[in-house]
């Protein structure tokens, strides 16, 4: 018996490199999965219908249950649908993975509308728009789980990826919003941010030789390893565990912390510009280094 036997999971995004291995992760523990994914190139143009529908295919020569969308998750009519079809196709939902993505990475100064609404609509809009459609199913059965695709580049930071960036974070305080609005209904909440070799993260720069390393490194890290950490956190097991961010790279798994205060600094006649002046080195060597991901994540998992 599988963790997953006689559930239902959508997964949004659920034939690129780690939504293909997150869905087939899934089914391989018995669970009946809706595929949901536009087939979109790496910037969000484009469309392909056949990715999902051999995700799917491949899902039912292994033996298991799975549906097909095709139609956007970042918009909330569609994200109804697709709620509706794997109740009815499938017969019911327990989870709803978020792993829908695109970039339109471009050094800040130089970002577009364009760049800016595009990213956040996969993202953001996406998340909210799959995780409502499917809120009130989940309310009625008392039960559900969602996991939201985070990334260390907006924990942490990237280049170039404000717009990425603000669209990860974001989903970080959705995931939490829900987990505190839907813990009455048993409905749980985690984010993920994994790691591994995509076309997402093919285009780092391999001009230098310790570029050329990381990249190396980057390519033996594979999006298999991503899916037992959903399948676990989306299961029965996990019962637990709701408003929590994990990371995952090859065999390494990480809990993430959240924001708390960490220093004060009071007095008792308040603060001006000049006090703040004076006072302000007192919090210095606690502030967050302006790191990017790479320095922070610097050693290889195996
Ligand atoms: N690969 C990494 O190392 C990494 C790191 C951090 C976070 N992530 C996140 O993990 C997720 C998966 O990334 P990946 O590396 O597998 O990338 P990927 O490009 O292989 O997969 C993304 C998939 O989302 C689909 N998609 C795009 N817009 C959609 C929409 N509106 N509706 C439905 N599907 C849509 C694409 O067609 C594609 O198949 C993304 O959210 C990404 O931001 C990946």
């Amino acid at each position: 018996m599988g963790l997953l036997e006689g559930k239902v999971a959508i997964v949004t995004g659920g034939a690129g490199a780690i939504g293909r291995a997150v869905s087939l992760g899934l089914a391989a523990e018995g669970a009946a999965v809706l595929v949901n994914d536009i087939g979109a190139t790496l910037d969000g143009t484009g469309r392909d219908l056949g990715p999902a529908k051999r995700v799917a295919e491949e899902i039912i020569a292994g033996g298991g249950r799975a549906a097909v969308s095709t139609l956007s998750a970042s918009d909330l009519g569609n994200a109804e649908k697709i709620v509706a079809q794997a109740l009815g196709e499938l017969g019911g939902l327990h989870s709803v993975i978020h792993i829908a993505g695109i970039l339109r990475d471009n050094i800040f100064h130089k970002m577009t509308w364009e760049d800016w609404t595009s990213v956040l609509d996969v993202h953001l809009n996406g998340g909210y728009a799959i995780a409502r459609a499917a809120a009130p199913h989940f309310r009625q059965q008392n039960g559900g789980a969602y996991v939201f695709a985070t990334s260390t580049s907006a924990l942490i930071g990237n280049f170039g990826q404000a717009n990425y960036m603000a669209a990860k974070m974001a989903l970080i305080g959705l995931a939490r919003g829900i987990a505190l609005d839907m813990r009455r209904f048993n409905v749980r909440s985690n984010c993920i941010a994994p790691l591994a070799w995509s076309r997402m993260i093919s285009s780092l720069p391999t001009q230098t030789e310790a570029e050329k390393l990381r990249v190396e490194r980057l390519q033996r890290m594979s999006p298999d390893k991503v899916a037992p950490l959903v399948a676990y956190l989306v299961s029965d097991a996990a019962a637990e565990i709701s408003g929590q961010i994990f990371g995952v790279r090859n065999n390494e798994i990480y809990l993430f912390n959240q924001p708390r205060p960490i220093r004060t600094l009071h007095t008792a006649q308040g603060w001006a510009p000049a006090s703040l002046t004076e006072m302000m080195p007192a919090l210095r060597s606690a502030f967050t280094p302006l790191e990017q991901s790479s320095e922070v994540f610097t050693w290889d998992p195996v």
